[in-house]
């Protein structure tokens, strides 16, 4: 017989936004938030950073190690495979509203790209892998041809056998990106590649846990990425820089809003009580880009802005802060910020859902009932008011 309560314990009180409560096993990323250290698969991610490229940390997340030359030439020429987009997902973006957000936009389109795979039925684990690679090669690509559709551009094919930080920007300019700003951008693509339960890979996993399919887990994802809590700060960030304009006009504008106990964007986590290592990496990136491009002034700001929340809270940039400096230096509009974060955390999202099906379990919590105790029911006439 089993031991198990049918409801939660009396005393047993809900977490407030599940702080710290532990929900699952995974093997995939350690984020440790008292050393400030974020681990993929064991690996060092600012270290990944440095001296891998995206490509093989998408195959790192999914397979759970590095490939082998062989591996890693054949891994290649399936994302090459999966370049273009399906015609109706394009017509579909066509008819969107003008109005319509990126976010919103690439939230339906990649919903609608599950119509045309041929592996969309298919759970067995290679068709899997093969949705996950379409998915990460596509997501850049519907981006990159939203933004040119509602500036009245045609979309650009990339180019094969180019990486993804690449052909991002290529689809996007429609010329040869800088190799430094593919680099910055590869560099950020793989820090934000996963980050452990955050909000939008719980919502994957929780979706998935249902033996709903690839396409939906990936859908209600990004949904959750899109908030200004989650993946939509990095926008927030840079209309606030926009907003301050000059570095001397930082230490009073951030004052205010921590007199108006607004949230900072671009600080505090969940998780780390010390630096981001992501932000860290991004600041230098950040730094480099800006003296490359000798155009300080949004370094400097962010500077500014950095040494007041500190001096006056106890919170820490984190990975929001200085990425989309980065991408504003390499000419990208900010309305693609949260897209590039979904660009690259697609990875993470479908390593979670496909460790989610080795060993599934639905996920379905419990509320703690704060509503009133049993009522009887009064007929409409019989109401006082
Ligand atoms: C990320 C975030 C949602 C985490 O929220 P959380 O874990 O629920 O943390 P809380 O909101 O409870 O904050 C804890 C404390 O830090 C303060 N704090 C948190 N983030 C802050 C920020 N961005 N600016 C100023 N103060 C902040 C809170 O005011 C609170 O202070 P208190 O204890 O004196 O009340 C939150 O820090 C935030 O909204 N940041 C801005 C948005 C952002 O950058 N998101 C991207 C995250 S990667």
């Amino acid at each position: 017989m089993s031991t198990k309560p049918d409801r939660p314990a009396d005393n047993q009180v809900a977490q407030s936004g599940l702080a710290d409560v532990v929900a699952c096993e995974s093997a995939i990323c350690l984020v440790d938030g008292e050393e400030g250290k974020l681990l993929y698969r064991g690996y060092d991610a600012p270290e990944l950073a440095a001296k891998s490229n995206f490509e093989e940390v998408a195959y790192l997340l999914w397979y759970g190690r590095l490939p082998g030359q062989v591996e890693s030439d054949a891994f290649l020429a399936g994302f090459t495979g999966s370049t273009a987009l399906p015609t109706r997902t394009v017509m579909i973006m066509r008819m969107f509203p003008r109005a319509a957000t990126s976010m919103e936009v690439l939230r339906t389109a990649v919903s609608s790209l599950g119509h045309w795979d041929p592996d969309s039925g298919n759970t067995n684990l290679d068709a899997c892998l093969r949705k996950a690679q379409r998915l990460t090669e596509r997501i850049p690509l519907l981006a990159t041809s939203h933004q040119r559709l509602r500036g009245g551009k045609e979309p650009i094919n990339p180019i094969p056998g180019e990486s993804i930080a690449y052909n991002f920007l290529y689809t996007l300019h429609g010329k040869d990106p800088d190799p430094t700003s593919v680099r910055t951008l590869d560099a950020a693509l793989i820090l934000h590649a996963d980050h452990e339960l955050n909000a939008s890979t719980f919502a994957a996993r929780v979706t998935a846990a249902t033996m709903s399919d690839m396409y939906s887990s990936v859908t209600s994802a990004l949904g959750a990425l899109k908030g200004p809590l989650h993946g939509g700060a990095n926008e927030e960030v840079m209309k606030m820089l926009m907003a301050i304009d000059d570095p001397s006009k930082a230490e009073a504008w951030v004052l205010k809003m921590l007199e108006n106990k607004q949230k900072v964007p671009g600080f505090g986590h969940r998780v780390y009580r010390t630096e981001d290592p992501r932000a860290t990496v991004l600041r230098q990136y950040a730094e480099e880009l800006s003296d490359r491009e000798g155009e300080r002034k949004w370094f400097d700001i962010s500077c500014e802005v950095e040494r007041v929340v500190r001096e006056n809270t106890k919170v820490y940039p984190n990975v929001d802060f200085y990425s989309g400096i980065c991408y504003h230096l390499m000419g990208i509009p900010i309305e693609l910020y949260t897209p590039i974060f979904a660009c690259s955390r697609v990875v993470g999202w479908t390593a979670h859902i496909l460790e989610q099906w080795a060993n599934n379990r639905l996920i379905r919590p419990r509320a703690q009932y704060t509503g009133p105790k049993e009522r009887k029911y009064v007929p409409i006439g019989e109401r006082a008011s």
